[in-house]
């Protein structure tokens, strides 16, 4: 509890002392950039592993059932990233990567993926994220490690939230507020 407070402490102080420019809807920007405030980008994941043709494929087993977060499962995925949370709204990229269990205690994800943007300004470049990602929490932070084309040198992080998750099936729609550096 007091390290959380210590942490919202210094986020608030943070804050204070240096208001971003960013469109910061889940959270603060920072101006260690010189000041300049970083890209944000916005869109909807689809990671859907049912169907007939799913957008991400389960290519490795945990060894048995006795793990209740599936501990060891990895996933492939080539999901497609849309302007909107509807599936049929305008395509701006895809997330192509994997993810797997890594944690024995809650379900939770090491997730590495490059979000190749197809839309814009930034069409053709990359963002490469690789972080922790526990699902069952309201925004999972990941880091954004680097880039290609206009994401060279890129760094900050990427904010994800799931809109929809279909029970019965895990087919999921997750936002994401991605916000870099460049
Ligand atoms: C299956 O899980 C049990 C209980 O966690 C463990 O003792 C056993 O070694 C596991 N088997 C394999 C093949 O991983
Ligand atoms: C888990 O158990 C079910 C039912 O016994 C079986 O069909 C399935 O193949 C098992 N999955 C793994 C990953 O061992
Ligand atoms: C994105 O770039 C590709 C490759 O240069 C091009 O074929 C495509 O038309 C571009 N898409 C948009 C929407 O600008």
């Amino acid at each position: 509890m007091a390290k959380g407070l210590a942490v919202l402490m210094s986020v608030l102080l943070f804050v204070l002392a240096a208001p971003s420019k960013a469109d910061t809807q889940d959270g603060p920007g920072s101006s260690s950039h010189g000041g300049s405030a970083p890209t944000h980008i916005h869109f909807y994941f689809h990671d859907k592993i049912t169907g007939p043709s799913p957008s991400a494929v389960k290519v490795v087993n945990p060894p048995n059932n006795t793990s209740l977060t599936s501990f060891g499962v990895m996933f492939v995925m080539d999901d497609p990233l849309t302007e909107g949370p509807d599936p049929a709204s305008k395509p701006v990229g895809r997330a192509q990567g994997m993810y797997l269990s890594a944690d024995q205690a809650r379900i939770g994800f090491l997730q590495a993926m490059n979000i190749v943007l197809t839309v814009g300004p930034y069409n053709g470049s990359m963002i490469t994220v690789l972080g922790s990602n526990h699902i069952n929490d309201n925004i999972r932070e990941m880091p954004v490690v680097g880039g290609t084309g206009a994401f060279r040198f890129a760094r900050g992080y990427a904010q994800a939230h799931t809109h929809f998750l279909d029970p019965n099936r895990l087919d999921a729609i997750v936002e994401y507020n991605v916000y870099v550096f460049h």
